[in-house]
């Protein structure tokens, strides 16, 4: 991918995540996903000595959630209108937490192997380039000690792939068949350079999908890739279904699991 590309698609998402409805959408969001439920029972008893980055924090969904629990807490996110909107929420229940902008990308306001456990929730690692996605990971295995844990979503190209085939939308109802066709063509028309065929022979692919109104440009990944991309800098890999807050323990189940998203949690090398 060109710089340019690159830079269009950096700016087109942080410039999606300042608008106000998109801001308002995240400020009113409360509960956690179930695969994050499942995190916090498993760190249970370690999270009250843990210092914990957020990244993306957003509109403050996770805050309530985990800022009561951790010894530290700061939460980052790289849209002034987020870092404002989650000040607004929370400030007052919280009057010591920390939020700052910043992007992940480039943590340098952060110590090297500085937290213990880093999240980057609900997909927000998907809204940056290939190359900068890549940059970021670095930037976490070098703000996190060795040994902590990062856990994370990410866009599942698995699940989407089968969007691509116009197959798919058929079903009996026939009011059901007319809107499936409907997004099949919006789909298609956001992502011309993009086909069935084409889709199912990547790994990673950076997308259009309907989430807010097809203004974002999203990164899907394949599990196994994203495990090959982690390897490097990360240990004891484990993924997990965000819709069950299951452990997917083998590679059918990874394959075959059709949900839009999936968690990752993993340990900083
Ligand atoms: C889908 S929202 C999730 C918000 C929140 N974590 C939640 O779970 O409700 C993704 C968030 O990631 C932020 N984000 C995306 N790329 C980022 C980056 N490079 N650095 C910091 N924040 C980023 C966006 O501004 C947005 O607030």
């Amino acid at each position: 991918m060109s710089k340019i590309e690159s830079n269009m698609i950096n700016d087109k998402n942080l410039q999606t995540y300042s608008t106000s409805d998109v801001v308002n959408y995240y400020q009113y969001l409360q509960q956690l996903q179930p695969a994050e439920e499942t995190i916090i029972k498993l760190l249970k008893n370690k999270l009250s000595n843990m210092k914990m980055l957020d990244l993306g924090v957003g509109g403050g969904r996770t805050i309530q959630h985990f800022f009561p629990l951790v010894k530290e807490y700061i939460g980052v996110d790289y849209s002034v209108d987020m870092i404002k909107a989650c000040q607004q929420r929370l400030s007052q229940s919280y009057p010591s937490i920390k939020l700052m902008v910043g992007d992940a990308r480039n943590l340098s306001q952060f110590d090297d192997n500085y937290f213990d456990f880093i999240l980057f929730s609900f997909n927000g690692i998907d809204y940056i380039s290939h190359e900068d996605r890549l940059k970021g990971l670095q930037e976490i295995k070098r703000v996190g000690k060795s040994g902590g844990y990062f856990f994370f979503s990410s866009h599942n190209l698995q699940a989407i792939e089968k969007l691509f085939n116009w197959r798919c939308h058929f079903s009996l109802n026939p009011f059901k068949t007319y809107v499936n066709l409907v997004m099949f063509a919006f789909l298609r028309g956001f992502n011309s350079s993009i086909n069935y065929p084409t889709i199912k022979q990547k790994n990673y692919a950076i997308l259009r999908d309907e989430s807010h109104n097809f203004r974002l440009r999203t990164y899907y990944i394949r599990a196994s890739e994203q495990i090959k991309q982690l390897e490097p800098l990360f240990t004891d890999i484990k993924v997990f279904s965000w819709k069950t807050g299951l452990q997917l323990t083998t590679k059918q189940d990874m394959i075959f699991c059709n949900d839009m998203w999936l968690y990752y949690l993993c340990r900083i090398k």
